[in-house]
């Protein structure tokens, strides 16, 4: 079996990671109590047997939960740190990495609690060999004016992220309604990505490129329903960070075999394998990896495709990203 062994030990770049997702059940225990935080679970088993998902919301409610026992500087710390661990088991060379400050901010924590212990972890993950990243994620079912407060109270420790993103539910919340906020972090020559196409419409992509000005997909799977919009992101060389676990757990595919990535890659789309929120999908990057391709039958070329797009598709510099390719 030797191209389940490629998978695992190819370097890779992880472009589409909440740090929020994933904080595993065991560390939402030892911090809440560490925090004297109140669970309304009993035990590890009984939050994890709450891990089962009908749809993007029903996930995310469970998902800010788990996030309340994140208070003190060195929780955000330790649970970036966990994460850039497993990355390096992963092979995982660089990781650009989603957080989401509003679930944070609006419990009392500060944003440079936040941003400061995130900051560490990543600094400290040179030791792994795994350069890291920050990606400021605004939530979408709140206000853009809420997302300016966040992005004003954020701009001071602007030298400890490299761009912006949009996450949280995505139906009925359109890229549009934040195309103020992303110009604003356009001007600050931050990089520009929003989640569009994992539950909504095309459309949506097409306004996370046109409106917000978007780099880089996140998700990006509906976007097969809408030939003129392949086309333009295959010939844009627009990256689309796909999450397999993810969409299977959340419903977008019925079953894994049923996923769209091989699709996405033959068209010529810069598409890429990541884990989105490994703790509640059931698996890191190389999971993703190991269970698609025995799934849809991919093969080495598609790996060393996809490692290469990771790669291209991530805003490390020029010169970094000469090393990698
Ligand atoms: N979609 C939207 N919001 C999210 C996700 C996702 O996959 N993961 C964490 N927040
Ligand atoms: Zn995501």
């Amino acid at each position: 079996e030797r191209l389940p062994a490629l998978l695992a030990a190819m370097p890779k770049a992880e472009l589409h990671i909440h740090v929020e997702g994933s904080l595993e059940p065991e560390l939402i225990f030892q911090l809440a109590r560490r925090n004297g935080v109140r669970l309304p679970y009993a035990s590890v088993e009984e939050l994890r047997r709450a891990y089962a998902f009908s749809n993007l919301q029903s996930f995310l409610d469970i998902y800010y939960a788990g996030a309340s026992v994140l208070l003190r500087e060195q929780d955000f710390y330790d649970m970036a740190w966990a994460y850039l661990q497993r990355a390096q088991a992963d092979n995982v060379l660089r990781a650009e990495i989603f957080f989401d400050p509003q679930t944070h901010t609006a419990r009392g924590v500060p944003m440079e609690t936040v941003i400061h212990g995130l900051h560490r972890a990543c600094q400290d993950a040179k030791q792994l060999g795994v350069d890291a990243e920050l990606i400021l994620c605004f939530l979408r079912h709140l206000s853009e004016e809420e997302a300016f407060d966040t992005l004003e109270q954020a701009l001071p420790l602007r030298d400890r992220f490299i761009g912006v993103g949009l996450d949280s539910s995505e139906l009925g919340h359109p890229p549009e309604k934040f195309a103020r906020v992303f110009a604003k972090c356009r001007q600050q020559g931050l990089h520009l990505v929003a989640h569009a196409g994992e539950e909504g419409p095309p459309a949506y992509v097409w306004s996370a490129l046109d409106v917000l000005k978007v780099e880089r997909i996140d998700h990006g799977v509906q976007s097969a329903q809408d030939p003129a919009l392949m086309k333009r992101l295959a010939d844009e060389h627009i990256p689309l960070t796909v999450c397999p676990l993810s969409n299977l757990k959340l419903r977008v595919f019925p079953k894994l075999e049923q996923h769209n990535l091989r699709e996405l890659l033959d068209a010529g789309l810069v598409a890429t394998v990541n884990s989105d929120d490994p703790a509640y999908f059931g698996g890191y990057v190389n999971a993703n990896f190991l269970e698609t391709f025995a799934a849809t039958g991919l093969d080495a070329q598609h790996a060393y495709r996809l490692a290469r797009n990771s790669f291209e598709g991530s805003f490390a510099d020029a010169s970094a990203k000469k090393k990698y390719l």
